[in-house]
C-alpha cells in the first residue's frame, strides 16, 4: 500500500446522506466541493428513513407548538434557543426539498378536506402534502413520500449532485484521520483536509481542503441490535475527537420502540408513522399495554414506549410484542405503507391480516460532535452537521422526524457561513506528509478485529441498553478499555481495512457512550439508570473535553 494521490478543494464534506448532500448542493454554487461515502453514495442512514420530516406547514398548527414537544420528548435538555432555530426553518427546508423535486405524498381528493394538510407546498404549488403523525407530536406535522422518505430524498439530491459540476462524488472513500495545523506542528487549530483510504487501490490519498464538513450518521452500529445501516460506526465524531474536539451527550442513545423481529430481517424499522395512523401495541395475549404507561399511549415519546416494551418483555419473558394496524383498510395500508406490507410479506407477516412482531433496537445518536447553528465546531475550518453533529436540539431524546429536519437547516447554516469566510480562507499551502506505514505488515489475526466487532456490541447491547446500573456500565467501562488496547495494537502494527477502521472508531465512541453515561447521576430520557432513577432538578449536558 502506497500514498500517492493528493487532492485539493475547496470544501471537503465527508458523508453523503441528507447532511452531506444538501451542503455539497448549497456550496457548489460558489466553491468547488467534494464529497466522500465510504461506501456507495446510499450507504448512510438516510436512504433508509422511513416516517418523514417534521415541519410546521399545517394552518392549525404553529411553530410554538412543535418547540414545545420538542421540548417535552426532549426531557427538560434541549437547547430552545437552537430548537427554535431549526423550527422556524423547516418550512424553508421542505420548500427548497420541493424544488429540488423531492415527490412527497400529496393529498389524495378523498383526503382532500377531511383533515390537516399542509398548505399547498409542490413543486407546481397545487396540491396540499399529505401529514402523517408521530410519536411526542401534538400535531400531523410529518411530510413523507409513502413510508420511504430517505429514499425519495436521498435519490433526489444524488441526482442533482451528479447534474451539478461544482461537485465530484467520491464512492469507497473513507476517511479516516483529519489533519490539522497541530497534527503538522503548525501554529493554531485548524483543518485542512483529511487522509482517506481507497480499499480499491489500498491507497491511502490525501484530500486537502479549506473547510472539512464531517457528514459521517450517527453511531448505532456499537449495539447488537439495531435499525441502521453498517455504515453507522460513528466515524465523524471519533475523529473530531482524535482531533481535539468536545463530545456532548453521547449516553443519550435512542432505541426505536419498534424494528421488525424476525430471525432472517437485518435490522428493517417498522416505522413510528404506523402507530401515527393508528396502530396498537399487543402483547402476546392481545391485550394493549402502553395506556397504562403514558396517557398518550403509543404515541408517547420513544423513550417512554421503548422503556415500556423492554419492562413488558422482561416481565413476561417473551421475545417480542406486537404492532397491529390490520384495523385500517387494507387499501389504505398498501397506499401509505407500501414498503413495509412488501418486506413483511416476504417474511410470510400479511399486515392487512397479521400483527408484526417488533423489538427495540438501538435507533439514533443525540449526542455528538459539539457544534453551533452553523455546525462550527472546536477546530477552525472543521465542521459537523446531521447526525454526527450535538447542536442541543434533541436534548435527552430525539422528538421522531426532527432529525432529517436538522441535517438540512444545519447544511443551509453551514453553507451561509462557509460564504461569508470563503475570501478570507486561503487555499491549504501547506505540504502534508505522506501516510507513513513504514512500520507495519498485513495481519495473520484478522480473526481478532472479526471477534472483537461482535463482542463490543454484545456487551453494549448487554449493559449499556435501555435500562442501565452503575455496576453493568462499569463492567462494560472494563471490557471496552481492554478491547480498546486490542484495538489500537492491531492498528499501530498491521495494515488497515475497512472493518479495522471503522471498529477503532466504534470502540472510541462505545467508550465515550459509557463516559457519559457514567457521568450522569439521575435518570432522564434515553438514560434510565436503576441506581438514581430520579430526575435532578437542574438539567445539565454531559460535555466530555479530549
Ligand atoms: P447518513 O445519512 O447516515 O450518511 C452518512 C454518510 O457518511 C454516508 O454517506 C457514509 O458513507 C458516510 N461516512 C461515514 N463515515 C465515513 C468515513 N469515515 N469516510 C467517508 N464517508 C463516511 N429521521 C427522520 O428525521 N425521519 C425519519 O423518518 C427517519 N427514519 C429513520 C429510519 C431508519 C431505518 C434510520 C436508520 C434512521 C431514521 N431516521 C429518521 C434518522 C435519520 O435518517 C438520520 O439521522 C439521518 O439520515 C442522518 O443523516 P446524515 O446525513 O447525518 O448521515
Ligand atoms: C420512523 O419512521 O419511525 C423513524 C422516524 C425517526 O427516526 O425520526
Amino acid at each position: 500500500m502506497d500514498t500517492a494521490t493528493l487532492f485539493d478543494f475547496d470544501i471537503l464534506i465527508i458523508g453523503s446522506g441528507a447532511a452531506g448532500l444538501s451542503l455539497a448542493l448549497k456550496t457548489a454554487e460558489f466553491a468547488k466541493v467534494a464529497v466522500l461515502s465510504k461506501g456507495t453514495l446510499s450507504q448512510g442512514a438516510t436512504y433508509w428513513a422511513q416516517g418523514g420530516i417534521a415541519a410546521v406547514l399545517d394552518e392549525s398548527d404553529s411553530i410554538d407548538a412543535h418547540i414545545a414537544d420538542t421540548l417535552d420528548s426532549g426531557a427538560g435538555l434541549c437547547h430552545e434557543e437552537i430548537v427554535r432555530h431549526i423550527v422556524e426553518h423547516s418550512q424553508q427546508a421542505i420548500q427548497w426539498l420541493v424544488e429540488q423535486g423531492v415527490p412527497f405524498t400529496v393529498l389524495t381528493p378523498e383526503e382532500a378536506g377531511s383533515g390537516p394538510a399542509s398548505m399547498p407546498l409542490n413543486r407546481d404549488n397545487l396540491k396540499p402534502l399529505h401529514l402523517t403523525q408521530e410519536g411526542g407530536h401534538s400535531h400531523r406535522r410529518i411530510i413523507h413520500a409513502t413510508d420511504a422518505t430517505g429514499r425519495a430524498v436521498f435519490e433526489t439530491l444524488k441526482y442533482r449532485a451528479l447534474q451539478t459540476p461544482g461537485i465530484t462524488l467520491f464512492e469507497n472513500r473513507l476517511a479516516i484521520d483529519l489533519i490539522t495545523s497541530e497534527k503538522l506542528g503548525l501554529p493554531g487549530k485548524t483543518c485542512v483536509g483529511a487522509y482517506v483510504f481507497n480499499p480499491d487501490s489500498d491507497k491511502v490519498e490525501v484530500f486537502k481542503a479549506r473547510f472539512v464538513i464531517l457528514a459521517c450518521g450517527g453511531a448505532s452500529k456499537a449495539y447488537l441490535y439495531t435499525t441502521n445501516p453498517d455504515s453507522a460506526t460513528g466515524d465523524g465524531i471519533a475523529m473530531a475527537w482524535r482531533a481535539g474536539c468536545r463530545v456532548a451527550n453521547m449516553e443519550f442513545n435512542q432505541f426505536h420502540p419498534t424494528c421488525l423481529y424476525h430471525p432472517h430481517a437485518k435490522s428493517f424499522l417498522i416505522t413510528e408513522a404506523l402507530r401515527g395512523e393508528g396502530a396498537t401495541l399487543e402483547l402476546p395475549d392481545g391485550s394493549r399495554f402502553m395506556p397504562e404507561f403514558d396517557a398518550r399511549a403509543e404515541l408517547a415519546p420513544r423513550d417512554i414506549v421503548a422503556r415500556a416494551i423492554d419492562h413488558e418483555m422482561k416481565r413476561l419473558g417473551c421475545d417480542c410484542v406486537y404492532l397491529n394496524i390490520s384495523h385500517q383498510p387494507a387499501a389504505f395500508i398498501k397506499e401509505h405503507f407500501p414498503t413495509i406490507y412488501a418486506r413483511c410479506l416476504e417474511y410470510g407477516i400479511d399486515i392487512t391480516l397479521d400483527r408484526i412482531p417488533v423489538v427495540p433496537a438501538a435507533h439514533y445518536t443525540c449526542g455528538g460532535v459539539m457544534v453551533d447553528k452553523c455546525g462550527r465546531t472546536d477546530i477552525s475550518n472543521l465542521y459537523a452537521i446531521g447526525e454526527t453533529s450535538f447542536t442541543g436540539l434533541h436534548g435527552a431524546n430525539r422528538m421522531a422526524s426532527n432529525s432529517l429536519l436538522e441535517c438540512f437547516v444545519l447544511a443551509f447554516g453551514a453553507a451561509e457561513d462557509i460564504y461569508s469566510r470563503l475570501d478570507y480562507i486561503e487555499k491549504v499551502p501547506v505540504s502534508i506528509p505522506d501516510w507513513d506505514e513504514s512500520r507495519v505488515t498485513r495481519s495473520q489475526e484478522e480473526v481478532v478485529v472479526a471477534h472483537n466487532w461482535d463482542e463490543l456490541r454484545r456487551v453494549m447491547w448487554d449493559f449499556v441498553g435501555i435500562v442501565r446500573s452503575d455496576s453493568r456500565l462499569l463492567r462494560a467501562s472494563k471490557r471496552i478499555d481492554l478491547l480498546e488496547q486490542e484495538i489500537s495494537f492491531h492498528y499501530r502494527h498491521y495494515l488497515i481495512s475497512r472493518d479495522s477502521l471503522e471498529l477503532r472508531n466504534l470502540v472510541l465512541v462505545a467508550k465515550l457512550i459509557v463516559d457519559c453515561a457514567l457521568l450522569r447521576k439521575e435518570s432522564r430520557g434515553l438514560h434510565f439508570n436503576i441506581d438514581y432513577p430520579d430526575l435532578s432538578d437542574v438539567a445539565t449536558d454531559t460535555i466530555l473535553r479530549p
